[in-house]
């Protein structure tokens, strides 16, 4: 794969989500929620590879990933709504970990504002004004987190057993990597 095809197919995920009504409703109560906290960072776990062989997970990490960058529109917006001076949007900083990042994936979100850091230093990134977004991660992404430091907020959705969700995958390195 290139950098040329990624941008080609999230570029599509991204008009895809944005087209969709259920997207365009959770920006809507994004934009007026206001919460106790503001979410000045975003931290990501397990949004999967963009260079999986498998259509199936490849699709669902490209979604995901394109959520991923309307939700940091939203909060760029809301944080210029509060920021003295006005402005564009000021940018959030996003982090993203998942051990199955191939490096043209790590290249290829840089250019779409995304850093991928290397397990653990996710979590290390985790503090109270982060949103943590963990889509069924294959590790306890909220068990770990809850013991090191509670996030502003959390998206996250579990790996249900039985589920045709879990992943299978090999170690190679010490890192997990999926068939
Ligand atoms: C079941 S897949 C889910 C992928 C994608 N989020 C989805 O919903 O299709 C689990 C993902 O968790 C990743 N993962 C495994 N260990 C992890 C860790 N320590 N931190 C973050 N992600 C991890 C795997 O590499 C894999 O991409």
């Amino acid at each position: 794969m290139t950098l040329e095809e990624f941008a080609l197919d999230l570029d599509c995920c991204e008009e895809l989500m944005r087209s969709m009504e259920s997207c365009q409703n959770y920006r809507n109560e994004l934009l007026a929620c206001k919460p106790s906290r503001s979410i000045t960072k975003i931290v990501c776990f397990g949004l999967g590879t963009l260079s999986h062989v498998d259509p199936f997970w490849r699709t669902r990490s490209l979604l995901q990933t394109a959520m991923v960058i309307v939700i940091m529109e939203v909060l760029g917006h809301k944080l210029k709504k509060t920021a003295a001076g006005g402005g564009g949007a000021i940018p959030v900083p996003c982090f993203s970990q998942d051990p199955a990042y191939s490096d043209l994936d790590k290249e290829f979100l840089a250019s779409r504002g995304i850093t991928v850091l290397e397990d653990p230093k996710g979590f290390l990134e985790v503090d109270e004004n982060t949103l943590v977004i963990a889509l069924a991660p294959a590790a306890p992404v909220r068990q770990v987190i809850a013991d090191l430091q509670w996030p502003g907020a959390m998206i996250a959705r579990v790996v249900e057993e039985g589920s045709e969700m879990v992943l299978e995958t090999e170690m190679v390195d010490g890192v997990e990597h999926p068939l």
